[in-house]
């Protein structure tokens, strides 16, 4: 009896199986389930027992699904905030409750206090980099100095830091370039049916005001292959008659790209799995975490699409 029960409580806590809850954005794009994918593989790999919920892109769910994590005392809450603020009650609750918080891929601001006061490590990419990146590509490629350049800008979800952070970076350069134009820029929250929907708009409004689009700018790879097609409906030549640049470098941008019909994607790694078991491992050891795990990335252009392709993991 008692010699056994105080073998079992004396036991060290690594050994005990991580309880580990994960609130999701959502299913929204290529992405995201590979996100998704590389999360519960990286869990069953690492034994590590997963809590996935998936909140269909909506705040509100996500608020739910940490409540509840709380409530069944996980070990560790992970999530990927869909949009940077209103997360200050629930944090407080975590933090009251001593479960340690990991923001994956998304960044938060907190109203009133210290974000970094709420959770252990944020990883995941450095989205203005992103836009940056997307476009110094674009005045490299476009090679124009004088004339103007009109661009489409489709955004990522309102509110989200890589909506908000992409469209940062990528203005950003253009700045030092005054010849391009940003003419129109709306949301198309990440999916390839948004995508195609906005950019449908952007083209009628276009032609109303009888202007042209030379770039479209997606924030991500699905939104550009949604606006592909809206572009070929049209009757025009994506790739060609518009120059098109977006962000992830999904195997969807990759092919299309070997298609011709997408000029570049920078790349955003959802393949995050591996280093958050690494990151849950290390809290349940006691290791202290850097507060930022940066994702290292590249930048590929049309020329290299068909020899990068069978090298690309998601
Ligand atoms: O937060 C990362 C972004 O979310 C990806 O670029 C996009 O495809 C996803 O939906």
């Amino acid at each position: 009896g008692t010699k056994k029960e105080a073998a079992k409580s004396d036991a060290p806590k690594a050994d005990k199986k991580i309880v580990l809850g994960f609130s999701q954005v959502g299913a929204e794009s290529e992405w995201r389930t590979a996100n998704t994918e590389s999360i519960k593989a990286a869990a069953k790999e690492a034994g590590i027992e997963l809590k996935f919920s998936d909140a269909q892109q909506k705040q509100e769910n996500q608020i739910k699904a940490i409540r509840s994590f709380i409530q069944q005392k996980v070990d560790v809450i992970a999530f990927s905030p869909v949009v940077e603020t209103g997360w200050d009650d629930v944090l407080k609750e975590a933090k009251a409750a001593k479960i340690p918080v990991i923001l994956t891929d998304r960044a938060i601001k907190m109203s009133s206090g210290n974000a970094e006061d709420y959770y252990v490590t944020f990883m995941g990419s450095d989205f203005v980099e992103e836009g940056k990146r997307a476009a110094k590509w674009l005045v490299d490629y476009m090679k124009k100095d004088n004339e103007p350049v009109n661009v489409v800008e489709l955004q990522g979800t309102v509110g989200s830091a890589p909506a908000i952070d992409r469209k940062k970076g990528f203005e950003e350069v253009l700045k030092d370039h005054p010849n391009y134009k940003i003419i129109k820029s709306q949301t198309g929250d990440f999916t390839r049916a948004k995508g195609k929907e906005v950019m449908e708009a952007f083209l009628k409004s276009a032609q109303a005001e009888g202007q042209k689009i030379d770039v479209l700018f997606a924030h991500n790879d699905d939104m550009a292959i949604g606006a592909i097609q809206a572009i070929e409906e049209a009757g025009l030549k994506p790739g060609k008659d518009i120059v098109i640049v977006s962000i992830d470098g999904v195997k969807g941008a990759f092919e299309a790209m070997i298609a011709g019909k997408l000029n570049c994607t920078v790349e955003c790694s959802p393949l995050l799995g591996p280093q958050l078991m690494e990151a849950a491992k290390d809290l349940m050891t006691g290791k202290q975490l850097p507060k930022r795990i940066l994702t290292k990335e590249g930048v590929f252009p049309a020329e290299v699409a068909a020899k990068e392709l069978p090298n690309r993991k998601y």
